[in-house]
């Protein structure tokens, strides 16, 4: 149930018709980010996945997967007192990566993650904007497993209820504030 502040957040979410496509009714979640007090509604919101119980934080790291995961997934380490991990579209961390490809609707995409970003036995949570056919999402599980990290959530903004991305993620608890 979210409180007063996190409804209005979600309100400013806008509904942008025929983007990218024609019959695709596109969630703009630029408004929402201009507006600090719906901002910071929605970075709590998402950290809160990372708290136990009593509030406390329970993970080690948070991960960020690019692009739009690094908008709320940077800010939601700051509010937990943790670091945070980019995850990467291909080619563009300079050390040595870990590697998972997935597939898309046409083709294939890779991304990364430093080696030595995570340690054996960090718990971490995953942080993106939106969960849709959920493959962003499972490969980042497996690259944070590759790590020897251990996934405790993922949080996202919006789900995609109408595509299958929580049956492709599997057994990781998935937090999302908004349901579309
Ligand atoms: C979008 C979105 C999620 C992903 C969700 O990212 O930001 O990361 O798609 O889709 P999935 O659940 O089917 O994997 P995109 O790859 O378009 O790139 P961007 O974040 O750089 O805009
Ligand atoms: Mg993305």
């Amino acid at each position: 149930d979210p409180g007063p502040g996190l409804e209005a957040a979600l309100a400013l979410i806008a509904d942008v018709p025929d983007f990218p496509e024609p019959g695709i009714l596109f969630k703009d979640i630029t408004p929402l980010l201009a507006d600090h007090s719906a901002l910071q509604a929605v970075v709590a919101a998402i950290a809160a996945a990372g708290r136990g119980a009593d509030g406390r934080p329970v993970v080690d790291k948070v991960l960020g997967m690019e692009s739009r995961g690094f908008i709320l997934g940077a800010p939601a380490a700051l509010a937990l007192g943790v670091g945070f991990v980019p995850v990467r579209k291909a080619g563009k961390l300079p050390r040595a990566t870990y590697a998972v490809s997935y597939a898309l609707e046409y083709g294939e995409a890779t991304l990364e993650v430093h080696q030595d970003a995570l340690r054996p036995g960090d718990r971490v949570l995953l942080v993106d904007d939106v969960l849709a056919t959920g493959g962003t999402v499972k490969a980042t599980v497996e690259l944070a497993e590759k790590c020897g990290a251990e996934v405790h959530g993922v949080a996202v903004l919006m789900e995609l209820g109408f595509l299958p991305g929580r049956e492709t993620v599997g057994a990781v608890p998935v937090t999302a504030l908004l349901t579309v």
